[in-house]
């Protein structure tokens, strides 16, 4: 794109004042040539640039043809001119109107409850406001809690741009795992489970001058307990400024519940948005939802399109048929740019979402409900809502947690549709009927404290010194079963003693970001001298990802590269530790990865979560031993901590769970699927077309007894112990 002999410019490095430029060969370039460089971008047309002072060689460049630039002029220009254009996007939102009646009102009150739409500018302006105005002198920090991880990294590189800075420095982020700030990090957007965690080391929180709990109607666990947490540290802190932002209507109850907290409402309207329901329930809504894409992309105006679906790999799957199905029609349609987004892919992907639409080209956006409040995608004009979402269910009375594909509450879907509105009228294709939005959708969804497992944030407030939880400020208390529940299993891991205060071991365990059974696994590492492989399978647990690949068309030499580590039955715990160890022995190869059909990236997470796991092992001064051959002691090490998921084998290849008698089978995906030992450990139970456990393992019954006589007994495992153990013996007294 540049003049006379010049052939192709390239931006290869975005940071400003820098930039790689290739022209053609070398002896055409001429002292003195002028050249007219166009940059491709929508912020400059063109500006000047000539072979003179301006352009000098780099010799860091062994390409022949490349240059590099230094001119400053040129790239103040391009720099002020993308800032400028960010600013503009600034200024035209809802929230930046408001600024100063925000900040008057911030400061005349210590807590706020701030409503407004999605997309309005709260959690993107609020906190650069505060920045603006003082509240970061002397190094105090603004920090601003998300539900979810992927939207507390997208936000913060947003505000990062805005500000002009690099991602990490004056603005950062903080989520489990990855800690993405520095000491000069100000404005910093985490996790509310990681808010949660900062109360461990500093509990009032003294290093920050403003706590912004944000998308607070998600009503997430860690959001609900942060409430009860924040409300009372703002007692005593008076110069503390407390700020609860939600995108619906709730404020009522935050503001009651926040001794009658002033609202400040974000003006903004939606535009009107037409709502389409099917005549009949679809049987199949992933197809539907193809079908519905493919029909929009075809007959509709110009527009995005936002699918919601329920995970990773709904959203995989879809991908791969819309990919598939516009290969077919190839040019006979405009391009779709498919853009998934979750919160397991990778942030380099995440950034695409973001990216505007060439013209001609539609972008689908297929997503999980992280796009429903969390994240604001521009240019959306049609929404496919299939009514779902996964959500996670517990029974107190059964211990049973599970992940399950659950209609939405019309609140859900209220939101949903408005996804399209926001910046011109949109569409919203519903697909289920409109009956079933009015007489089966529950009205708004349960908060996760009322359903969930409650161990781990019990464990969590027990570090905190807080005793009584039965008398907790909650704002909707969970149910008194759930917390009993937690209380048990914490007692029975040993976390907590016969009189429920913290044991050494509890405290232990609370310092691992991880569930209460995986870190008291950890912590037995310690007595069965294997700590190195128990750090091995528990990041390799905490993931989130899958780390076998397997490609529709590979399957069988995928399956067999599985196979490799699952020699001799050793189990899927096993089976992971040997996945790890071997890709350590290539040194971290990729290309073993590839070869092994092994996820890269999956892996890489695990290495880095293995290493924080190993820095909190020596915190709690837990020495660093291996025992590779003993795997019997890496198993028992592992069943101290999750000896409450046993289940045995009955008819059929079906399990029954040993507590809380419940029917379950082997996931297929498991190693241990064909194998069906008769007793078996598991780290999951899953709900999905059937009650599914996965990371199956052998398990010897005895065991259950010998770790936890407290909590099994001999009659438990009795029928086939009784063989072994002459009775009495292994009994409790
Ligand atoms: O928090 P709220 O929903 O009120 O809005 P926000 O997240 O502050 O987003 C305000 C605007 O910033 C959005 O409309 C997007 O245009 C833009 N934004 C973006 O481009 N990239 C992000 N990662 C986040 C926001
Ligand atoms: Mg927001």
């Amino acid at each position: 794109k540049v003049g006379a002999h010049a052939e192709q410019v390239g931006w290869e490095d975005h940071q400003i004042g820098k930039a790689r430029v290739s022209f053609g060969s070398k002896n055409k370039r001429r002292e003195g040539d002028e050249y007219e460089f166009v940059f491709e971008t929508d912020m400059v047309e063109f500006v000047k640039g000539s072979m003179g002072s301006g352009i000098k060689r780099d010799d860091q460049f062994d390409d022949d043809d490349d240059m590099e630039i230094k001119s400053n002029q040129l790239f103040e220009l391009r720099a002020k001119t993308a800032m400028e254009k960010l600013q503009e996007e600034r200024r035209a939102l809802p929230m930046y109107k408001m600024r100063q009646e925000f900040l008057k009102d911030v400061k005349e009150h210590q807590i706020v409850i701030i409503v407004g739409q999605t997309g309005s500018g709260k959690t993107t302006q609020i906190p650069q406001f505060l920045h603006e105005a003082g509240y970061t002198k002397g190094g105090k920090k603004i920090g601003c809690t998300q539900p979810r991880r992927v939207a507390a990294m997208s936000v913060a590189a947003r505000v990062s741009q805005e500000m002009g800075v690099k991602l990490g420095h004056e603005v950062g982020y903080s989520i489990r795992f990855e800690d993405c700030t520095s000491e000069k990090t100000v404005v910093k957007y985490m996790t509310d489970g990681m808010l949660l965690r900062e109360f461990l080391v500093e509990p009032d929180l003294a290093s920050y001058s403003v706590l912004m709990v944000d998308e607070a109607h998600e009503r997430t666990l860690s959001t609900d307990i942060l409430f009860g947490l924040v409300k009372d540290i703002a007692r005593f802190r008076p110069d503390l400024k407390l700020l609860i932002s939600s995108a619906t209507l709730d404020a009522e109850k935050f503001s009651a519940y926040f001794d009658s907290a002033p609202i400040f409402i974000v003006p903004g309207k939606l535009h009107d948005v037409d709502v389409f329901y099917t005549k009949a329930p679809e049987a199949d809504y992933l197809d539907a939802a193809i079908v519905s894409t493919l029909q929009i992309h075809v007959t509709e105006p110009p527009g995005d399109i936002l699918v919601f679906l329920t995970g990773q790999e709904e959203i995989e799957t879809m991908n791969e048929i819309l990919k598939h199905r516009t290969r077919g029609l190839g040019t006979k349609i405009a391009e779709l740019i498919i853009c998934p987004i979750y919160a397991n892919l990778p942030s380099e992907l995440q950034a695409k979402i973001f990216e505007p639409t060439p013209e001609g080209a539609r972008k689908v956006v297929l997503a999980t409900n992280i796009a429903e409040t969390s994240l604001t995608i521009d240019g959306i004009k049609y929404v496919i809502d299939p009514g779902y979402c996964k959500m996670k269910s517990y029974n107190p009375r059964s211990g049973m947690e599970s992940l399950q594909v659950t209609p939405i509450s019309k609140a859900s879907a209220i939101q949903r549709a408005g996804r399209s509105g926001r910046t011109g009228p949109g569409k919203c294709y519903r697909l289920y009927t409109e009956d079933n939005f009015k007489n089966e959708l529950d009205d708004s969804t349960i908060p996760e404290i009322q359903r969930t497992n409650l161990a781990n944030v019990v464990l969590t407030l027990k570090s905190l010194g807080i005793n009584d939880l039965l008398h907790f400020d909650f704002m909707d208390p969970p149910p008194a079963e759930a917390l009993i529940k937690a209380l048990e299993l914490l007692f029975a891991l040993g976390a907590l003693n016969s009189v429920g205060e913290l044991t050494k071991i509890g405290r232990q365990m609370a310092e691992f970001p991880v569930d209460p059974m995986l870190s008291k696994a950890i912590v037995a590492s310690d007595k069965y001298k294997c700590s190195e492989e128990v750090l091995s399978i528990a990041a390799m647990l905490s993931t989130g990802n899958s780390i076998f690949h397997r490609p529709k068309d590979k399957q069988v030499y995928a399956d067999n590269a599985k196979q490799n580590f699952h020699i001799g039955n050793v189990g899927d715990h096993i089976a992971l530790l040997n996945v790890y160890n071997t890709w350590k022995e290539t040194n971290y190869s990729t290309q073993w990865c590839y070869e092994n059909y092994i996820q890269v990236r999956s892996m890489k997470r695990a290495r880095d979560i293995r290493d924080q796991l190993e820095r909190l092992l020596e915190r709690v001064e837990i020495e660093l031993t291996s025992n590779p051959v003993d795997l019997e002691a890496i198993k028992k090490a592992i069943t101290s901590g999750y000896f409450p998921h046993s289940a045995r084998l009955e008819k059929n290849g079906a399990y029954r769970t040993v507590k809380n008698p419940q029917t379950v089978h082997i996931h297929p995906s498991s190693g241990m699927a064909q194998v069906l030992p008769r007793w078996v450990l598991y780290h999951e139970l899953v709900l999905t077309t059937k009650e599914y456990i996965r990371q199956v393992s052998e398990l010897k019954p005895e065991w259950l007894v010998e770790i936890a006589p407290h909590y099994y007994q001999l009659k438990d495992v009795e029928d086939s112990v009784s063989k072994k153990i002459p009775r009495g013996e292994g009994r409790a007294p």
